[in-house]
């Protein structure tokens, strides 16, 4: 079965359970505070949380995902950074029993995988929170038999929230036993099970039964509603459904592995699979970030795409790849999937522009580290050492953008070695820093919060601005927030004049000053373009849209969040006004006190 046949498979299959289809939302989330869209179920949050009347009780979906958070794991046989996520959902309606049900007849009879292949884990209760014996007897009532089904605690058996807060439950995730081949040595049968990590069982899909609502800190409340919430990696289960023993050698990948090949060395393409892996991982990735609106930059999202895409560059080079490989490789990619996603094809051009743009900036960086690494060589052996300084080396890794391998392939060549346990060290106390670093940065989620709301309504009335100063063809080509400043891109041919920049400033403020009530309604997408609400991104939007209103200015299909009253936006300022690329201006600016 093709991976195009399991998505549409699944999604015939929650169609004929009366689930509305709803495609997958942008991998730049609606919610402004979350990264990127990392679950099937952040769209509907909202629904989940029941701060919105869900229009449907129950949807399915195909999502566009993105993790960083598995990115040391790439290139092993299960892991990526971006991915599909298979899921469907009950807005309170059906529960555990048709939920677990279901998740059998479709694996085992539309998919054919073999039942007694398929193990459980369940949660065992933790934190007040009882443990799932409900789960426990339905799987039980569906044949699985007790030794299949294990217990876990809060890390792998209760999901969510994203985020600090929200709506998150206990979990059953369902694995599957590719069999004893797979065991690594020290693992015997006895202690070997879902979570045991020796690459024996491997996790396949998760049910989220969402039942509570953190409020904070070890505090969860009943949410108004039993909620199902549900995830399968389709990488994953077409590997299995495949029989392969790799994501990486199902059909999504097929292509690209090979174009990889063959624009690569050879033999050393055959002796770093990993290395392979990991490039067809990352421009894949890269693309559909692209594709969504995401742009290098230093910081946040855009920091992301740049890092995946240096990453796949540097281990280009370890494959002595051909320089164009990246750019050819994108175009890999659209053909792949533009049936699927449109939104790839339709920015062809973004997509191979923002690659080889970037390619360019860091074949600069890359050769100050090779220079830098030349005098790290003359130092070492001036010192009379055998081992090149391992803060040093991780300088090239972090600051240049060397990765390990490379570094350590060109020791040796030096006849030189690199401590690896040391650079672990120093990676590991690098990433702590960087941690405090984003907390510092973000602060108190609340506070985060309030900020984000009263920049995003600013936006709002500031592309309002923008049309009424510059014209209608204004359109919004992107946005972003972060604590510091919003940043806006939107369609406009020309440098704005201070005098129109002015203007724009002028009018926010005055809007601002005017205190209008931000009112939010639900309804069709097409009522809500009738009522003259702002909407791009067409294709993305689900069938029933949410429409802000402030007072008559402004209307806006939109997901929030937003402030109640203009007057929280209190002031403010347009900071910088700039290029971001062809036909595209950006401004920056900064709201409140
Ligand atoms: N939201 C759940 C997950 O991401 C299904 O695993």
């Amino acid at each position: 079965m093709t991976a195009e046949h399991i998505r549409k498979e699944f999604l015939d299959f929650f169609k004929k359970k009366k689930h509305e289809i709803v495609v997958s939302a942008s991998l730049i989330p609606a919610d402004p505070t979350a990264l990127f869209t990392s679950a099937g179920m952040q769209q509907f949050i909202p629904y989940l949380s029941g701060d919105v009347e869900p229009p449907y009780q129950r949807a399915c979906s195909v999502q566009k995902c993105f993790r960083t958070s598995d990115i040391d794991e790439v290139g092993d046989e299960f892991h990526h950074t971006y991915f599909e996520m298979l899921g469907n959902w009950s807005f309170g309606d059906y529960f555990k029993k048709e939920a677990i049900a279901w998740s059998l007849e479709l694996l085992i009879d539309v998919y054919n995988l073999p039942k007694d292949r398929l193990w459980v884990t369940v949660f065992i209760g933790e934190k007040g929170i009882a443990k799932d014996k409900e789960a426990i007897e339905i799987w039980q009532k569906n044949g699985l038999i007790k030794e299949r089904i294990k217990e876990f605690g809060m890390k792998a058996n209760f999901w969510g929230p994203v985020g600090s807060t929200g709506p998150c439950g206990p979990c059953s995730e369902i694995h599957y036993d590719q069999g004893k081949k797979f065991q690594k040595k020290d693992c015997t049968i006895n202690n070997c099970g879902p979570n045991c990590g020796c690459g024996r069982f491997v996790e396949i899909w998760n049910l989220v039964f969402m039942q509570y609502d953190k409020t904070g800190e070890n505090q969860y409340e009943k949410l108004p509603a039993n909620n199902v919430d549900t995830g399968a990696g389709l990488e994953r289960l077409t590997s299995i459904i495949q029989g392969k023993t790799s994501n990486y050698e199902t059909d999504l990948f097929l292509t690209l592995i090979e174009k990889i090949k063959s624009l690569s060395d050879a033999k050393e393409a055959e002796k770093n699979i990993k290395t392979v892996r990991i490039i067809a991982d990352h421009i894949r990735g890269a693309c559909f970030l692209i594709a969504d609106g995401v742009l290098t930059a230093k910081e946040d999202r855009g920091y992301v795409l740049r890092r995946i895409i240096r990453r796949a560059m540097r281990y280009a080079r370890i494959l002595n790849a051909s320089p164009e490989l990246l750019v050819s490789l994108a175009g890999t990619v659209v053909d792949h999937y533009k049936n699927i996603y449109p939104e790839l094809d339709q920015q062809r051009n973004d997509i191979l522009t923002v690659i080889q743009k970037e390619e360019e900036r860091f074949r600069k960086t890359l050769n100050e580290g090779l220079k830098k690494f030349k005098k790290l060589v003359r130092l070492t052996i001036d010192k009379k050492d055998k081992e090149l300084d391992s803060k040093m080396v991780f300088q090239l890794y972090d600051t240049y953008g060397f990765p390990l391998e490379l570094t350590k392939e060109m020791a040796e060549e030096e006849n030189l070695k690199v401590d690896e346990q040391a650079f672990e060290k120093e990676f590991a106390r690098h990433r702590e820093i960087s941690r405090a670093g984003v907390k510092k940065k973000f602060g108190g989620v609340g506070e985060w919060k309030e900020k984000v709301a009263a920049q995003h309504s600013a936006t709002h009335l500031m592309h309002q601005a923008l049309r009424e100063v510059l014209g209608e063809h204004v359109q919004q080509a992107g946005s972003d927030l972060t604590p510091e400043r919003l940043r806006f891109d939107f369609t406009h041919p020309d440098k704005l004049t201070e005098q129109e920049v002015k203007k724009v400033e002028t009018i926010v403020n005055r809007q601002i000053k005017n205190e209008l009530s931000v009112t939010v309604k639900e309804m069709p997408y097409e009522e809500a373009i009738a009522a003259g609400a702002l909407a791009f991104f067409k294709e993305k939007y689900p069938k029933v849209v949410k429409m802000y209103s402030m007072g008559d200015y402004s209307r806006e299909v939109c997901a929030g969040p937003h402030v109640k009253n203009t007057r929280e936006i209190i002031n403010f300022k347009i900071i910088k006004e700039q290029a971001s690329g062809a036909g595209v201006r950006r401004i920056k600016a900064v709201v409140g006190k």
